[in-house]
């Protein structure tokens, strides 16, 4: 099997922890040892040959990539890094990892933001998957433990061999729908993906025929010039009738938010978590985390994200996190 783990995206929603030069994958989190991407890394040289792994990313990323990988004892062909001119969401990403791939042959795609904590069970279930690749693309779905709106949402219809056929898929709906969805049994969308390279081109050329044709432009450049910006969820997922689902059972998370992250680590008994030398009284479940070399001092709050690097200070109420990448745009905007 071939595997491609997608790592160009800038995780805006972790900002100022991950920056445009340092994106949340790539960051090493205390309590993991590794980057996420690291652990993906490792991961998927569990389903494939290092030769058959290629990494779609950028040019700012490329020397990050090779540089975490030299750091786990591999060496890297670097032909296996697909550099992407400007980043147009996960559909051309993908796609482009197929198009070099050319062959016929099951492909993998990984996110490299993910923490997973059963890696055998991932393991197992992701070959298991492949007896369905003739027929379907296939996704693995998630049973939801709240009504997330920053998730695709994959209502599970008729019983197949392993899994089900996919009756709807919904990327990122409203958080009324969405707990809906949670009701009536909805799976969410790991982000994880398994399929035939012919199937897969099938798709794209039907539901996205704008991503189909700029691939045939022979520079990468002007293939990217055209090809529209689109996520793989938008663009074949919830348009395809050919898709499947596979519920797994891991603890598994998109660490893709400050409030993902607290509900994930370890908190004192005050739940707090704190990362850096402050000193913290009275004060309950807050996340805090400094890395710009001064001392942070809390006395009476709660519930509180603080994010304190060299040149950036984030204060943002617990819940609200996903909203920080609206200071990303901001700043983007104000060039
Ligand atoms: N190379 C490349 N280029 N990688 C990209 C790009 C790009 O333009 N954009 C995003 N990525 C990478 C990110 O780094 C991440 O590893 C992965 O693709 C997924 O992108 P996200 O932006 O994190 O997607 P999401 O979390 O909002 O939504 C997806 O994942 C959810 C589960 O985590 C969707 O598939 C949802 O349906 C799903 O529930
Ligand atoms: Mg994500």
């Amino acid at each position: 099997m071939k595997s491609i783990i997608l790592a160009g995206g800038i995780g805006s929603r972790l900002f100022p922890l991950s920056r445009e030069y340092y994106p949340k994958q790539f960051i090493k989190f205390k309590a993991l040892g590794k980057s996420l991407f690291q652990l993906t890394f490792e991961r998927t040289l569990k389903l494939s040959n290092i030769k058959d792994i290629f990494i779609i990313t950028n040019e700012k990323h490329k020397f990050l990539v090779l540089g975490q990988i030299e750091e786990l004892g591999y060496n890297f062909n670097e032909e296996n890094i697909l550099i992407e001119p400007i980043g147009k969401n996960t559909l051309p990403a993908i796609y482009y990892g197929v198009k070099v791939i050319k062959e016929k042959d099951v492909i993998a795609v990984f996110p490299s933001d993910h923490l997973i904590k059963d890696e055998d069970e991932f393991i197992k279930t992701v070959k298991e998957g492949v007896k369905l690749a003739d027929n379907y693309l296939i996704t693995f779905g998630i049973k939801p433990n709240k009504p997330h709106t920053g998730y695709g949402y994959i209502k599970p219809g008729e019983k197949l061999d392993i899994g089900y056929k996919v009756e709807e898929f919904k990327e990122k709906p409203d958080l009324e729908t969405a707990k809906e969805y949670v009701k009536k049994g909805y799976l969410w969308n790991s982000g994880m993906f398994l399929f035939k390279t012919d199937i897969f081109e099938e798709e794209v050329k039907k539901l996205c025929p704008e991503v189909y044709e700029a691939f045939k432009e022979d520079d990468i450049n002007e293939v990217y010039r055209k090809v529209p910006d689109i996520s793989i969820d938008y663009g074949i997922m919830e348009k395809s009738d050919r898709v499947a689902v596979i519920p797994i059972n891991i603890k598994w998370s998109d660490l893709g938010s400050f409030d993902a992250i607290y509900e994930v680590f370890d908190k004192d008994d005050n739940g707090n978590i704190i990362h850096g030398e402050n000193i913290v009284l009275n004060s309950k479940h807050n996340l805090v985390y400094t890395h710009g070399g001064k001392l942070v001092s809390l006395i009476g709050i709660d519930d509180l994200i603080i994010i304190d690097t060299r040149d950036a200070l984030l204060i943002c109420n617990k819940g609200e996190s996903q909203k920080v990448k609206d200071v990303v745009k901001y700043l983007k905007q104000k060039g």
